[in-house]
């Protein structure tokens, strides 16, 4: 079958379109117009305001691309959640729309889900550790009874909106986390800065506060180097103890931070000394997509999910772990 799906969880208003007719996940367009500011952060109206004005020209963008007509899709998905308010309803409110008026079935799905089914086809992963890192999610997922299970999480900030409110007030635009990430290889000198883990749950904001402070005080370099050494050790500490308790045997990387080279290599270090494998989908679905959206679509349909239209409302914080998994 074939799935258009549409994204607009936050910046990002996308649509996707997948198809399962070889037996696997064929990605046959995945558009996407993202909402930019020239300083400081989003601004929820501006961004819905953005996300209306696009949809119909990045759908069609989609269409062009994949060489297709609506009339053949089968069946249009949207993420439901979690996500900001007004992005999330432009994004339903034009798939309902597309979906009504071509009489096609509609299925809302959970974001988060969608990074873990789409980075699982993609690598050949079978039952990962998943870590989720992007702007405004920090998450280590796994698979058990039924459910993805969040094993660990961020009690106050994304991983992500750390780099980027450290980056501006070091005076670098967005997203930061790339020239970070440079300079961390350039750091020579480790600065104390906090580390809280919490059981198996993470907190940035102590470290986010820490490091502002700091700045202009010690060098750049120096200050991203310890920056992100801290932060993503405490990653790695609680996927590490995740595999330990699971007796998982793979790590599945994704969201925008698994862009981070620093990150990559140790989480890799890790990986290697439990003799885990590891795994890191194309960049173009580990960052927020709508083809991501589309593959969900297409495994829940085919797992028997369908949806009415009353209750496609969206849901700003659907949990992980609140999605029945009936397809594994
Ligand atoms: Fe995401």
């Amino acid at each position: 079958m074939i799935c258009l799906g549409i994204e607009a969880t936050a910046h990002t208003f996308g649509c996707g379109i997948v198809s399962d007719k070889k037996g696997k996940c064929e990605i046959l367009a995945n558009e996407k117009d993202t909402y930019v500011t020239k300083e400081g952060g989003m601004i929820p109206r501006e961004l819905a305001e953005h996300h209306q004005a696009k949809a119909k020209e990045v759908i069609e963008n989609a269409l062009r691309t994949a060489n297709l007509e609506i009339k053949n899709i089968d069946l249009v998905s949207f993420s439901q959640g979690p996500g900001m308010g007004p992005a999330l309803q432009a994004g339903a409110t034009a798939a309902r729309a597309l979906a009504l008026s071509n009489d096609k079935p509609l299925l809302g799905v959970n974001h988060c889900v969608a990074h873990v089914e789409i980075g699982k086809t993609l690598t050949g992963s079978k039952d990962p550790i998943v870590v989720y890192v992007s702007g405004a999610n920090t998450q280590i997922i796994g698979y058990e009874k039924g459910r993805y299970r969040v094993y660990g999480e961020t009690l106050d900030i994304g991983i992500g909106n750390l780099l980027d409110t450290v980056g501006r007030k070091m005076g670098m635009g967005f997203p930061a986390g790339p020239t970070l990430d440079k300079m961390y290889f350039e750091g020579k000198k480790y600065i104390e800065l906090p580390y809280t883990v919490k059981g198996m749950d993470l907190a940035f904001a102590g470290l986010q506060t820490a490091t502002v402070q700091k700045i202009g005080k010690e060098k750049d370099e120096d200050l991203a180097y310890s920056l992100l050494h801290n932060a993503f050790a405490m990653v790695t500490e609680v996927s590490e103890r995740a595999l330990a308790h699971t007796e998982k045997t793979e790590i599945l990387l994704t969201g925008g931070v698994a862009a981070s080279k620093a990150l990559r290599e140790m989480l890799e270090k890790m990986c290697k000394g439990r003799k885990a494998k590891f795994f890191v989908p194309p960049f173009g679905v580990c960052v927020d997509n709508a083809a991501m959206i589309a593959w969900l679509g297409i495994v829940e349909f085919k797992a028997g999910n369908r949806m009415k239209i009353e209750d496609s409302t969206i849901d700003q914080r659907q949990r992980t772990d609140s999605i029945n998994v009936n397809w594994i």
